[in-house]
């Protein structure tokens, strides 16, 4: 057997019997180097679709969780983000509660950043029906730690359309993208670009509401928690960029249990260093490492004064609450403003016994219905 196929390949042409060899040493590199592509490729093969009803918990072996951001989020190694609150959507219309009317815009379909709007009952012409006076303008930026949320949950929709009412404000709520699938900057610059979009809005239109309705000589930037976070990085961005869009300028900013944090406690501040650790490892996961936790964009307190003092606008309110972790940073933020030189008027307002934006979660609470009632006040006074 063995020598007839001995003298069959002697009796082959030198091509050929090449040919066989190169044939031979192929099929033995493959057979070497099929399991490497095999184990690999295994590896990285792509998850079922979670199905919705149980997206939280391991779906196969790779589904392994990679940051827990509890109770906001939690991300797995797969790349799967779950949201755990903050999805819900309401349309926006006219609130039979409040009769304020909101509608959406898109302002740059390119990053989906998107707004509602929001004008008092009667386009706040019934308060003021003989002299029409203009209404002041409000920036507002929701919260939810820069991950979730939406100018369209539920929550904002109802909280915005019951500080329009009361303080007699055209409203802007921006739609700015989120962590972690846009890390920081990109909420600063979707915001950037929405304040700048309503300040030249306001003044020349095509918006209507903004046009016809706005006073850009009265223009609040406000927001919660990471929105309040957000309202202060714009208010310092405009003091380093020379103001707004067609040189409007912002004339006070409003800070609710602003997001501040930063390496070393201040005042009675946390000393817990796991929690500290959290909350740096939260900061971390949000801007995808880029910025530290001294950063000023999160503390403003490793802002030197001299850079604090062109902060651009007249006035500042923070509200804290006394069982939040950030009231300290809260509160010391409005004092290293005082002392910093910066010639506007600060303003503190305090609640105690509550938690971090409480007013939000709780708003039949009457200590939400007085933190409003400061809210509007501010925005609505000269
Ligand atoms: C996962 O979701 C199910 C309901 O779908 C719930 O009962 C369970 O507690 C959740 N587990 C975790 C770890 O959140
Ligand atoms: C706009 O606001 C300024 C500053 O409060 C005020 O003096 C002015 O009268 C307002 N303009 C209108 C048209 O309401």
């Amino acid at each position: 057997m063995v020598s007839k196929i001995k003298r069959q390949l002697a009796s082959l042409p030198l091509f050929a019997k090449a040919a066989l060899l190169l044939l031979i040493l192929l099929l033995l590199l493959a057979v070497i180097l099929l399991p490497i592509f095999l184990i690999p490729h295994h590896h990285r093969a792509e998850l079922p679709p979670a199905s919705p009803g149980n997206n939280n918990g391991s779906t196969g072996p790779d589904d392994v969780v990679a940051f827990d951001f509890s109770p906001f989020l939690v991300m797995y190694k797969s790349g799967r983000v779950h949201r755990m609150d903050g999805t819900d959507r309401v349309p926006a219309g006219v609130d039979e509660a409040t009769g304020v009317t909101s509608k959406d815009v898109v302002i740059d379909g390119k990053t989906g950043l998107a707004a509602r709007l929001y004008l008092p009952r009667g386009g706040g012409k019934e308060e003021d029906p003989v002299s029409g006076a203009l209404l002041p303008v409000l920036v507002f930026y929701h919260g939810g730690a820069f991950v979730i949320e939406s100018a369209f949950t539920p929550k904002y929709h109802v909280y915005l359309n019951s500080l329009v009412a009361k303080a007699g404000v055209v409203a802007v709520s921006v739609e700015y993208r989120l962590a972690p699938e846009h890390p920081l900057p990109a909420a600063y610059e979707d915001s950037w670009r929405a304040l700048n979009w309503v300040a030249k809005n306001a003044d020349a239109g095509p918006e209507p509401w903004l046009r016809d309705r706005g006073n850009l000589s009265r223009l609040f930037v406000a927001g919660d928690s990471a929105g309040a976070n957000i309202a202060h990085n714009m208010a310092m961005r405009a003091g380093n960029e020379g103001g707004l869009a067609g040189g409007a300028a912002i004339t006070g900013i409003l800070l609710l249990d602003p997001y501040f944090w930063g390496k070393k406690p201040v005042g009675a501040e946390t000393t817990d260093q796991a929690k500290r650790r959290q909350y740096e490892a939260t900061w971390s996961f949000i801007c995808d490492g880029k910025y530290g936790i001294d950063d000023p964009l999160i503390d403003p307190l490793a802002t030197p004064a001299s850079e604090l003092r062109k902060m651009a606008c007249a006035r500042v309110a923070v509200t804290v609450s006394g069982l939040d972790d950030f009231e300290e940073r809260g509160k010391a933020y409005a004092a290293a403003l005082r002392d910093s030189g910066w010639d506007g008027e600060v303003v503190q307002y305090e609640t105690a016994g509550e938690r971090h934006v409480y007013f939000l979660d709780a708003p039949k609470n009457p200590k939400s219905a007085k933190e409003l009632a400061f809210a509007a006040g501010y925005l609505s006074r000269e």
